[in-house]
């Protein structure tokens, strides 16, 4: 297979369906526009809801993009498993009331296995569809040939597309077979299997409903399509690496981090994952900051400070001393310039950003570090398995400790925390400052 960069397969999808007469439009912004339902942009569709829907006009009936997400469901597991990170950018294009199944399906395939384009051995691909889809099915069959033991009919887990409100519908996916050495080894191993082995890796969703969140679905006037492939996931399958710390412009960003921290990535699981956890939350960070996001206690804000803080952990856990993720951002917009020179841009101040935050929590990060540890000890000492919220709190109120990276350590060191002991001290709180806010608006001081 050819070896190709994440920037040339970037740009190799967006020019092949230009050829197709798509628009080729930027990335939006992951900060949604008039869209309170999401907090960030986690899908290559999202910030185009409303030409799904027919609210509003799209530039043109195909479009096509590489879109910047973020999805932070899990951030607790990020750097973990070598699989998941928060931001990656999803390739797609989109049919607004134009074309539907044959032309999605016959144009995923000529990407995929023309030797003009990606060419892949098509033995290694396996499509899935819908339960009841048949029409995608006889295209699959029928027309591109592929063999009926070859197509998987999945259910609406597996291949039915929402994301809370809005455009939805029956996908087919597209499975790539990485060879049995990722395999369980099991003789009903197949597309679908919970192992390594077949990966999926581009969704081509048959948008034909507008969902209302509750499993209520009324038909669009028009169907679309709305197609997503993980941009780092083909770059590991064609660049024959193991994830996605691995491909090349993530790797060289890990590897800025692993020279600023004196260790080589492989050596030690523990540290592997600090790298792993470093690595992704410098690129998500970096993007968020240059989109506007800054550091705050709520919201995406909220968001952008956890992510920080908890790569600055992950750095003391390397034995990094000071504070050091500033200077790994010049490295992300690096590796990104062909498409993003907007970070180059803004170097300047995305740095400073990170720095003053940075430095915020270095300061009391240490002694935080020392105090959380000591009343780990205490509560292991006194034979509980939670921290008491008073604990909990004070480390957030006083040393400015996010309650879930306190959460995260506990966890670490097997403990829980008293979360509605939490809850309950921080609501006193808020009705404490509500109650001062107010005796100051009695003095005309608001
Ligand atoms: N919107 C679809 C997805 O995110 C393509 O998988």
């Amino acid at each position: 297979m050819k070896n190709f960069g994440l920037n040339e397969l970037r740009e190799m999808y967006l020019s092949f369906f230009e050829t197709k007469g798509h628009l080729r439009l930027p990335s939006f912004s992951l900060i949604p526009r008039n869209d309170p339902s999401l907090l960030l942009i986690n899908a290559g569709m999202s910030p185009m809801k409303t030409w799904f829907t027919g609210e509003e006009e799209p530039p043109r009936r195909r479009v096509t993009t590489c879109q910047k997400c973020i999805r932070t469901p899990d951030i607790e597991n990020i750097g973990k498993t070598a699989r998941h990170g928060t931001y990656f950018e999803m390739l797609g294009n989109f049919s607004f009331g134009d074309y539907f199944k044959r032309e999605a399906i016959h144009w995923a395939w000529e990407f995929l296995t023309s030797p003009d384009w990606v060419g892949i051995d098509p033995d290694r691909l396996y499509p899935s569809v819908y339960l009841d889809d048949d029409e995608a099915w006889n295209i699959w069959h029928n027309e591109i040939g592929i063999a009926p033991e070859r197509i998987f009919r999945f259910g609406k887990e597996d291949n039915f597309w929402e994301h809370g409100s809005g455009p939805c519908g029956p996908c087919s996916e597209i499975h790539f077979d990485r060879g049995e050495k990722y395999g369980c080894g099991k003789p009903d191993c197949k597309p679908g299997c919970d192992c390594d082995r077949f990966m999926e890796f581009w969704n081509l969703v048959f948008t034909q409903f507008d969902g209302d969140g509750k499993g209520g679905y009324t038909r669009l006037a028009n169907p679309n399509i709305d197609t997503g492939m993980g941009l780092e996931r083909l770059a590991c399958l064609m660049q024959g690496v193991d994830n996605l710390f691995e491909v090349d412009t993530v790797r060289n960003i890990m590897l800025a981090v692993s020279e600023k921290a004196n260790v080589k990535y492989g050596e030690d699981e523990k540290k592997d994952i600090s790298l792993r956890v470093i690595t992704d939350h410098i690129r998500s960070t970096t993007f968020l900051i240059c989109d506007g996001v800054v550091p705050s206690n709520e919201g995406r804000g909220y968001v952008l400070r956890r992510l920080l803080r908890r790569a600055a952990r992950h750095g003391r856990l390397l034995g990094i001393k000071g504070t050091f993720l500033a200077d790994i951002v010049p490295v992300v917009a690096r590796e990104n310039f062909s498409e993003y020179p907007e970070l180059t841009e803004k170097l300047d101040y995305i740095q400073k950003v990170v720095a003053i935050e940075e430095e915020r929590f270095a300061a009391t990060i240490d002694s935080g570090l020392d105090i959380l540890d000591s009343m780990i000890k205490e509560t292991k000492t006194a034979g509980a398995d939670t921290l008491p919220g008073e604990d909990v709190f004070k480390l957030s109120d006083t040393f400015g400790f996010p309650v879930d990276l306190t959460r995260e350590i506990a966890l670490e060191a097997g403990l829980g925390i008293d979360e509605a002991g939490f809850e309950a001290l921080l609501a006193e709180q808020k009705k404490r400052a509500r109650a001062a806010r107010a005796a100051m608006g009695d003095l005309g001081w608001t």
